[in-house]
């Protein structure tokens, strides 16, 4: 059975004089436990599909289908992860992770225990009380992790968690996450500009074309690569073969240039 199955997505952003086609005919399914990257160039449509699977956006022509069900039943399922971790900066960091159980109104006593493991397991102990200006932007990064794993999503949508962070930062965060939904059997959709993290992180990539945004050319990452830590995936030579050909893909197309 497939999990999320995008069927014809097409999408426009109307204005009152003019409107902006930013997705054609978008339809790729992914399964449980999947771990798939859309890359493609800045203004592709990447965000513009993470919003509507997270069911912000609806989508003007198609259909999402989350477990076989329109996606609008299923929002509570779903987990966002940003470039901005939009930490609330007046609450403890043990606060911030529990928001989410908080506006759904759960007993947020049930919680406290999962936080505070969840905050052990990304290497944050005993910074439950400090506040997010104390904390570093990878730290920072890690905590809007937890706090969206809390909620225990079905499925996570990362729309490039990591290109605001040092490239050391960005690898170590990679190598964690990418254990971390594993680990926990989460189904992913990473959203990057960067082939590398692509490569590193998921099992499939799908690269896109601009203008409007399409689906041009699907990769799969061979298995030696899919069980190798993200830095160690870098020294691999199938690493660089799939590099390649995903650089030849891009750049063949136009507005193909990586920003
Ligand atoms: N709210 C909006 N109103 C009008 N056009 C938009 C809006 N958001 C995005 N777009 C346009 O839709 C296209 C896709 O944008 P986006 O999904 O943000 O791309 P990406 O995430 O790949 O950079 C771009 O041409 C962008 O200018
Ligand atoms: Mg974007």
């Amino acid at each position: 059975m497939t999990f999320l199955t995008l069927d014809q997505v097409s999408h426009h952003y109307f204005s009152k004089r003019d409107y902006t086609k930013a997705l054609d005919n978008i339809s790729f399914s992914l399964k449980k436990g999947e771990f798939v990257a859309l890359l493609g160039p800045s203004g592709c449509g990447k965000s513009t599909i993470l919003s509507i699977i997270a069911g912000i956006l609806e989508n003007t022509e198609g259909n999402v289908l989350l477990e076989d069900k329109p996606i609008k039943q299923s929002q509570l399922a779903i987990g966002y992860m940003l470039q901005q971790d939009y930490l609330f900066p007046w609450k403890t960091i043990l606060d911030n992770v529990l928001i989410g159980p908080k506006i759904n109104k759960k007993p947020i006593s049930d919680f406290k225990e999962t936080a505070i493991q969840l905050l052990q397991e990304v290497g944050l102990s005993g910074v439950e009380d400090s506040y997010p200006t104390s904390l570093s932007g990878g730290m920072r990064q890690r905590v809007a992790l937890v706090r969206t794993l809390i909620n225990d999503p079905k499925i996570l949508l990362l729309d490039e968690p990591f290109s605001a962070l040092d490239y050391q930062t960005k690898l170590k965060l990679e190598d964690l996450v990418g254990r971390l939904l594993k680990n926990y059997h989460k189904t992913a959709v990473l959203v990057t500009h960067d082939i590398g993290e692509a490569i590193a992180m998921s099992d499939r990539i799908l690269v896109m074309n601009a203008n409007p945004g399409s689906i041009a050319k699907s990769f799969e990452v061979p298995i030696e690569l899919r069980q190798s830590a993200p830095l160690t995936v870098r020294k691999h030579s199938k690493y660089q073969i799939l590099f390649d050909r995903i650089w030849d893909e891009l750049d063949k197309r136009e507005g193909g240039d990586i920003q």
